[in-house]
């Protein structure tokens, strides 16, 4: 009796680890996880490893206000952004260049790394919302 109880114990407790991960929570690490090898071979260089930034050069990614435009960023992560802007009451003016070579899913990924890592959010962006944004952007 008592080895059935334990047993049973057990089963649910398996039930509780691995039946409460859902495909989309599985699906977010995956994201995150390919995000920041994204981020560190191809914007690292300019906004830092740690998302801080470099001096009056390069914005900073963690703890940016700009974060809350989620549209835009997916759009100028794939497009590049030119002309002035202000992040956290701070102006940065230079060129960003385009990343072409990135795909939907690639820029997906990238963007729920950044918004769990310095966003404050514990979502996904899910590449179908991304090539929905990146196809409204060309306009
Ligand atoms: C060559 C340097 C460079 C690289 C590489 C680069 N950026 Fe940027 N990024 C900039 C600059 C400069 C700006 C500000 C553009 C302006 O002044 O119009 C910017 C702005 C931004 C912004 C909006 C402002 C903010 O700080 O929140 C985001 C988000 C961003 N970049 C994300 C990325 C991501 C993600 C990558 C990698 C795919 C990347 N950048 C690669 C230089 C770079």
């Amino acid at each position: 009796m008592k080895q059935r109880i334990a047993l049973l114990a057990l089963g649910s407790l398996f039930v509780i680890q691995f039946g409460c991960q859902s495909d989309e929570e599985i699906k977010r690490q995956k994201y995150i996880t390919e995000g920041i090898l994204i981020y560190q071979n191809n914007c690292a260089n300019c906004h830092q490893k740690k998302g801080e930034g470099l001096a009056a050069l390069y914005p900073p990614l963690a703890g940016s206000d700009y974060l809350q435009h989620k549209e835009q960023v997916i759009c100028l992560i794939r497009n590049g952004l030119q002309g002035p802007i202000t992040v956290n009451g701070k102006s940065y003016n230079r060129p960003m260049p385009a990343q072409p070579q990135l795909s939907d899913l690639e820029v997906a990924e990238l963007t729920t790394y950044i918004y769990n890592e310095w966003g404050r959010e514990n979502t996904l962006t899910d590449v179908k919302k991304v090539t929905a944004v990146l196809e409204a952007c060309k306009k």
